[in-house]
C-alpha cells in the first residue's frame, strides 16, 4: 500500500471509495459524504497538500481529506470524510491515512484538527474531545464525539468556536 497525495486522476476512485465505505447498504443512493467531497474539491477551503489516498495494485481503497475551519477567526483544519474501500477495512489503511494526514497539516504549521468521530477510533491518534480545549462544536449535540488534536505550533489561547470550511453547513452537515 502507498499513501501520497490526491492526483487529478484518483478523482473517480475517490468518489467510489467514498460512495461505498459511507452508503448504508449496498443498493442504497449516493452518501452526503460522495457530495461533500465534491463540493469541497471546489471549495475555496480546499488544500491539495492535505487531500491522501492509499493506493494498492494502483487503486484507490482509501482517502482521507482536511480542509479549511476556523475556531473564531484562526485557521484550523476539519477533517472529514475519511474512507476505506469495505473490503479493505481493519487492515490497518485507517491507520495509515491518520498519521500521513496529520503528520503533513504537522508540516505545514497547521495548529490543530478537529474531526466528528468515534473516539474509540480517533484517540488513538490523539484526538480528545474538543470541548477539553476549550473549543466549541458546530452542534452542541455531538458532545464528546466533536474532538480536536493540537499540532506542534498549537497556541493554548486557541479557543472559541469551530466552524467547518462551507461546503459541511450547505449539506447540513454542521
Ligand atoms: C473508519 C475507517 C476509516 C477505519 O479505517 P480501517 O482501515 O477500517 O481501520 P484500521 O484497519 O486502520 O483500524 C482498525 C481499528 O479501528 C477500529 N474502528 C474502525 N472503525 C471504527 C469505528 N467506526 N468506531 C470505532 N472503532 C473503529 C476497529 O475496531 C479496529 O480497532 P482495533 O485496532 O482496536 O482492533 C473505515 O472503517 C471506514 O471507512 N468506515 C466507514 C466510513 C466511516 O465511518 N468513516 C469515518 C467517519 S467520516
Amino acid at each position: 500500500m502507498l499513501i501520497r497525495r490526491e492526483q487529478s486522476r484518483d478523482v473517480e476512485g475517490i468518489a467510489a471509495v467514498t460512495t461505498a465505505a459511507h452508503r448504508r447498504a449496498p443498493d442504497s443512493t449516493e452518501p452526503p459524504a460522495t457530495q461533500l467531497v465534491a463540493r469541497l474539491h471546489a471549495d475555496s477551503g480546499w488544500l491539495p497538500a492535505l487531500s491522501l489516498v492509499a493506493i494498492a495494485a494502483d487503486i484507490v481503497i482509501g482517502h482521507v481529506v482536511c480542509t479549511r475551519g476556523h475556531v473564531d477567526d484562526a485557521p484550523a483544519l476539519g477533517l472529514a470524510p475519511i474512507s476505506v474501500l469495505p473490503k479493505g477495512q481493519d487492515r490497518g489503511v485507517g491507520h495509515a491515512l491518520m498519521p500521513a494526514v496529520l503528520g503533513a497539516a504537522d508540516a505545514t504549521d497547521e495548529p490543530l484538527v478537529c474531526l466528528l468521530g468515534e473516539p474509540a477510533f480517533y484517540q488513538r491518534f490523539g484526538f480528545a474531545p474538543a470541548s477539553e480545549l476549550g473549543i466549541v462544536a458546530p452542534d452542541p449535540h455531538w458532545g464528546s464525539y466533536f474532538q480536536a488534536r493540537p499540532l506542534s505550533c498549537y497556541p493554548s489561547d486557541l479557543t472559541g468556536s469551530f466552524r467547518y470550511a462551507a461546503p459541511f453547513a450547505e449539506l447540513g452537515l454542521s
